[in-house]
């Protein structure tokens, strides 16, 4: 029986609700600094992984705000401890508890693989009332390296034990279907901004615009 595993920022929470609810007080920038938080965020896992470096998903969040709020000098700086809580409970998509509870109401196992902090998502998956449909909630911090190193997507295994092709892998992350493809897991692709397709020789085993699909064409059938 397939073990359904998501990743949490961007796939279940959308990661610029933080920015969204306080966008009146940021003003024009707003996307633009939405975009820049995250990407510096992610960009810090990538390059202090390759550094042989661990610092906590939360710090790495801290910093890359602090970045792009020098990077807009227009937004008030005072924002921070604002938009830091707001990222500490950020929306689920609509349709992200719903389709946790259909998986757990189909017998299915499930479970959130993320480079956040266990305080992180903790938090988020209380706000969104997520706890009840998760059988666990796998960090990076188990590991001390980022995404997509092949110990991360090891935790999955470890922790149901069950072979790589028993998984099936839901991100919005190219990047991290990439590496849960090397890793020998099912993937599915949640592609909501219809993005352009890349890793073409680790491809997903299929593309979705929304959780609801989920199952979905080829990611619940064997290997
Ligand atoms: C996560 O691991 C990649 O941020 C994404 O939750």
């Amino acid at each position: 029986m397939p073990v359904f595993v998501f990743d949490a920022y961007g796939t279940l929470f959308d990661v610029h609700a933080a920015i969204a609810r306080h966008r009146d007080a940021i003003g024009p920038e707003a996307d633009r600094l939405s975009d820049l938080w995250r990407t510096k965020q992610l960009e810090y896992t990538w390059t202090l992984s390759l550094a042989g470096r661990f610092v906590d998903f939360w710090t790495l969040t801290e910093r890359a705000l602090d970045f792009s709020l020098a990077r807009f000098p227009s937004v008030d700086p005072a924002m921070r401890p604002r938009l830091l809580d707001a990222y500490r409970v950020l929306d689920a998509y609509p349709d992200a508890r719903e389709t946790l509870q259909a998986l757990k109401a189909a017998g299915k196992r499930t479970a959130i693989l993320s480079n956040g902090t266990f305080r992180m998502l903790a938090s988020a998956v209380e706000a969104a009332g997520l706890g009840p449909c998760l059988d666990a909630v796998l960090s990076v911090e188990s590991v001390g390296v980022y995404k997509p190193r092949p110990e991360v997507y090891r935790l999955v295994i470890d922790t149901f034990a069950v072979a790589p092709a028993e998984v099936a892998f839901v991100s919005s992350n190219r990047w991290d279907v990439m590496g849960a493809a090397a890793y020998g897991f099912r993937t599915a692709w949640i592609n909501r901004a219809g993005l352009p397709e890349e890793y073409h020789d680790l491809a997903p085993r299929c593309v979705l615009t929304t959780l609801a699909e989920l199952p979905g064409p080829r990611i619940a059938d064997p290997a």
